[in-house]
């Protein structure tokens, strides 16, 4: 949720930190701070709003050391002020520490230090952790950091530095996601590799309960009383451009039009296993459990859900096997029976999200194969996962998912198309078809994306209304509810998505002329019906938007009741629509964000990865 960045070597840390924290803006971005080692001291600066606030007091007035810790905030226990930005401090000064996560029994904690003498100047959950160490035993500050894990609970990932060991960083994971970057100038950490990725492609994850002691050579984890054997770096397969913008104006943009690129790479990485049976070896499944499964759950937050719910349609037709779909915020807490022969698909662009984490626990403590669909390599969800099927999406920084879920909706395509042969659920000539049409598709949303100038001009017109409300049947519904999703997270307009025919039991007192209608109503099965849809809204009065299939141009009823039609290259088989139909409403809600003068890539009150419950 928050990041985390840290750096000690033989350069100036201050800009190396800096850097790294607009790398990780997209964590959080209410407040960012640093503190720096130096001659015996540490140097503390923060302040509340965006880290390019921080880097030109920084200009302004200098920090200087080799090493140092810095953080940029999402606010969860105390208001997004300067006072509550990271790094915080002991009542010394000599201990600074930021931290990702929440500290669960801060206030009990607080109690006691301040009872013992300890004076508080933050309303944050973190600040305890600083107290704690400075009266934690300990000759050096691993062993006082040491000292104080047994006494947190939480989940959390730290950085502490002390004005004691000046060229020392100690780091934690519990939790939250943390990892070590190495190089020849000097030893890194941070929450995740966007943060150091211009500096090294190799990175050392580390697991819960992991201690990590950094200096300019290099570092230790320590487990327990012990020092643990080196852990082999894992390489960054993206190269550091990956992270800039490009010429794009924003990342949201960059990435929506990265999507055939990135739908490529998916498919690609999936059939370079030639044979179905090594894409299982993968998954770490055989064909025989895969003939064995009775029914699949899908585990999954926000667009990931999303893609989740499209995966229902889709597994279930490829596969004959049953699927329910689960937020994963609420299975976590439900009360189900275990159930045998079940396989869970946990789906996380992220990889580190905290719901969809603590689901995947569950299932697998319930006895369930779990299969991770995960975008970001090494993150705890891939690991944790039974078996992992990485989208090849590329790194996404943009708050608002976009090139993600369309990756997801291939990986379960191809994930359905590989169960569904092991299966006998397809038959061969049906299989190979749909894979004909899987290896169109980054064409097809290349052609997508060329209504961009189109929706800049309709956003126009429809950039100040009341509200959307998004409608679409069968395997278009979960593209209207993310439709919705794109829009309320960028624009802050208010956006409902729904059932094409199930709004008459409600949202329909919504239709006004000031309520823009979006319809997905590409040319499938239910396509008639959607039609009867659309004429019950404009009977209303409503403004009709239509997503339809490109060859739908001639379609005389549809150009009669719509007010605006945008035509998008639809596949054959209505399965595959989503992955071109998502495309104009990601477009509809970047051009209506940025009229109303949004801040798409850093939405308010948001963060890319949610790692707190
Ligand atoms: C997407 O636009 C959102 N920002 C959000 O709903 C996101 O999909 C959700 O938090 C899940 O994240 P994950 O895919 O990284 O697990």
């Amino acid at each position: 949720m928050c990041g985390i960045v840290g750096y000690t070597g033989r350069r100036e840390a201050p800009p190396i930190l800096l850097e790294g924290l607009q790398r990780l803006v997209y964590r959080g971005y209410d407040s960012a701070g640093l503190a720096v080692s130096s001659n015996g001291t540490l140097a503390i600066r923060k302040m509340a709003g965006p880290v390019e606030d921080l880097s030109q007091d920084i200009l302004q007035t200098p920090l200087r050391g080799v090493a140092g810790i810095g953080h940029t905030r999402w606010a969860t226990h105390g208001a997004p002020t300067t006072l509550n930005a990271h790094p915080h401090t002991d009542c010394s000064g000599r201990i600074a520490l930021v931290h990702n996560g929440i500290i669960e029994n801060a206030d009990r904690l607080r109690a006691e230090l301040s009872a013992s003498g300890h004076t508080f100047r933050t309303d944050t959950d973190t600040e305890v952790l600083a107290h704690l160490i400075e009266d934690a035993p300990g000759e050096c500050l691993e062993d006082r950091v040491r000292a104080v894990i047994g006494r947190v609970k939480g989940s959390y990932g730290i950085a502490v530095v002390g004005t004691a060991e000046p060229g020392k960083i100690v780091a934690v994971r519990q939790g939250s996601p943390v990892l070590l970057g190495l190089s020849e100038g000097g030893t890194f950490v941070a929450s995740d590799a966007a943060a150091v990725r211009s500096h090294t492609d190799e990175v050392v994850y580390l697991l819960d309960g992991d201690l990590a002691v950094i200096t300019a050579d290099g570092y230790q984890i320590r487990r327990g009383n012990g020092t643990i054997p080196l852990r082999r770096p894992t390489r960054v397969a993206w190269s550091a451009d990956a992270v800039e913008l490009a010429g794009f104006e924003r990342y949201m943009l960059k990435e929506i039009f990265e999507q055939p690129d990135a739908i490529r790479r998916t498919i690609a990485s999936w059939s370079a296993r030639n044979e179905s049976e090594d894409a299982l070896a993968q998954c770490n499944l055989t064909p025989l459990e895969c003939r064995t499964f009775e029914r699949i759950q899908i585990v999954a937050c926000g667009t990931s859900w999303h893609a989740g719910l499209i995966g229902r349609y889709i597994l279930e037709e490829m596969t004959g096997i049953p699927v329910q779909v689960e937020y994963a915020s609420e299975y976590r807490y439900k009360c189900q029976l275990p159930l045998p022969g079940t396989l869970t698909l946990a789906i996380s662009q992220s990889g580190e999200t905290a719901d969809t984490l603590e689901a995947l626990r569950r299932a697998q403590s319930e006895g369930s194969h779990v299969l991770g669909i995960v975008n970001t390599v090494g993150s705890t969800i891939a690991r944790e996962s039974d078996g992992v099927m990485y989208l090849a999406a590329g790194p996404e920084i943009g708050v608002a998912s976009t090139k993600a879920f369309t990756s997801q909706l291939v990986a379960l395509l191809l994930l359905g198309l590989t169960f569904g042969e092991a299966r006998g659920a397809l038959a061969p000539p049906r299989a190979r078809e749909l894979e004909g049409e899987l290896r169109k598709l980054p064409e097809l949303v290349r052609r997508s994306l060329e209504v961009d100038r189109e929706i800049k001009e309709l956003a126009k017109i429809v950039s100040n209304p009341r509200g959307f409300l998004y409608l679409g049947r069968g395997v278009s519904f979960p593209v209207a509810l993310e439709g919705a999703l794109k829009l309320k997270e960028v624009s802050y307009l208010h956006a409902e998505g729904y059932p094409a025919a199930e709004m008459k039991h409600g949202p329909i007192a919504l239709v006004d002329d000031d309520t823009p209608v979006v319809f997905v109503a590409p040319r499938d099965g239910l396509y008639r019906k959607v039609l009867a849809n659309i004429q019950e809204v404009k009977a209303r009065g409503g403004r009709i938007i239509a997503i339809c299939a490109e060859e739908d141009e001639e379609e005389m009823e549809l150009a009669r009741l719509a007010d605006h039609r945008v035509h998008v290259p639809c596949p054959s088989d209505p399965l595959l629509t989503p992955v071109t139909t998502v495309v104009p409403l990601q477009l509809l809600a970047y051009h209506v964000a940025m009229l109303r003068g949004c801040n798409v890539d850093r939405p308010r009150n948001l963060a890319k990865s949610v790692t707190v419950e």
